[in-house]
């Protein structure tokens, strides 16, 4: 390797270290934010070169690890990498569907140092929650879970994706997540990229129930003051602002997937023109701060109209970069979900047609053997 260069003025430090530490998982959830070519066991990075990733990026000024993939807690190494996020004193948070984590290999984490634990609900009833997990038996196994953490007096949040085929019951949700133990409830609605955006005609919700979820999340955040933090996230294809994706592209966090290739964000190489850097092959201060693709869109300079002069431009940062690509054709345009977008009034449309369509798609579950088969639409 050579020595990294120094870290110009204007970039920002990194604050989250988002660690895919496998792509393996028992589950097949049809919005999985992995991408649609899943990165094979064989590629996986070593106990040892996980460990350098948290070295250096402690030494970068990151605090916050989150572990995720894939299923985590498949990794047989999992401990040795919490205990050596407490060593560096990195805040982890464990992002897991809760399967096959039995109470001692809890204890064991927590043991470790595992200092947060995330579980994702598919919904309140345990028959439609199997149904979209695509896995029998897996809604029990994370009721066990938050029974553990509870047990462990481990901080839980639960998260809760949020589409068509669960919308409805939002409520119920809510009231299922309280009674898991939760101090933290994240009702996301599924973001369309990746296994999402291939499943979008099959999960958008119409606007009636976004705007009714909004309801139901105010209400329970007013019945829970106090008690239970809400983290509501919106589907942006009702949107008239873009959200600002990552917090802006190379702003504050980081992605490793399980074979060691730095990103932006989870879904970045679905930007075909991008190459991405390797913590196999360059210090990841370097790809940091000094990459091509870290500095492809970072800050404003990249912008076209109708960005460049929008006011908002460092607020929201134009968007998606990865949506922008995947509806319009081009990262660089302005996030169609921006009302200032040409592309908006499509996408509008768009949403409509396929959020009502009375005979929707079945949907294509997260397996290696069907993305060959899933492919995402452009508009
Ligand atoms: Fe890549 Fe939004 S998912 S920038």
């Amino acid at each position: 390797m050579t020595a990294p260069a120094p870290i110009p003025a204007r970039v920002p430090a990194p604050v989250g270290l988002l660690a895919e530490l496998t792509h393996r998982c028992p589950l097949q959830c049809p919005y999985c934010s992995n991408p649609l070519e899943l990165e094979r066991q064989a590629s996986e990075l070593s106990t040892a070169q996980w460990i350098n990733v948290l070295d250096q990026a402690a030494d970068l000024g990151v605090l916050q690890l989150h572990l995720s993939g894939g299923e985590p807690t498949a990794r047989r190494d999992l401990e040795q990498l919490v205990a050596h996020a407490a060593k560096r004193q990195l805040y982890s948070n464990l992002i897991t569907s809760g399967y096959g984590v039995t109470r001692d290999r809890l204890a064991a984490l927590t043991a470790s140092g595992l200092d947060h634990l995330q579980i994702s609900i598919q919904d309140s009833d345990p028959v439609n929650a199997d149904r979209i997990a695509g896995v029998p038996g897996a809604h029990a196994r994370k009721v066990a879970l938050a029974g553990f953490a509870r047990a462990l007096d481990l901080a839980l949040t639960i998260n809760a994706p949020i589409h068509r085929q669960n919308v409805d019951n939002l409520a119920a949700i809510i009231e299922f997540a309280v009674s898991l133990g939760a101090r933290r409830v994240e009702v996301a609605h599924v973001q369309y990229y990746g296994w999402g955006l291939a499943n979008r005609a099959a999960l958008l919700p119409t606007r009636q129930q976004v705007v009714q979820s909004i309801d139901v999340v105010a209400k329970a955040r007013h019945q829970y003051k106090g008690v239970v933090t809400f983290d509501f996230v919106a589907p942006d294809y009702y949107a008239k602002r873009p959200k600002p994706c990552m917090g802006g592209w190379g702003r504050g966090i980081i992605n490793v997937t399980p074979s060691g290739k730095v990103l932006p964000c989870h879904a970045a190489q679905s930007i075909p023109a991008l190459k991405f850097d390797s913590v196999t092959d360059r210090p990841l201060r370097d790809i940091w701060a000094n990459s091509e693709a870290f500095n492809a869109y970072r800050g404003t300079a990249w912008m076209k109209e109708p960005c460049r002069s929008c006011e908002f431009k460092e607020a929201d940062w134009g968007g998606c970069r990865c949506q922008a690509l995947a509806l319009t054709g081009d990262a660089a345009n302005a996030d169609p979900m921006c009302a200032k977008s040409p592309s908006h009034g499509e996408i509008a449309k768009l949403a409509l047609v396929e959020s009502t369509a009375a005979d929707p798609p079945a949907l294509i579950y997260r397996t290696p053997a069907s993305a060959a088969g899933a492919r995402s639409p452009t508009g």
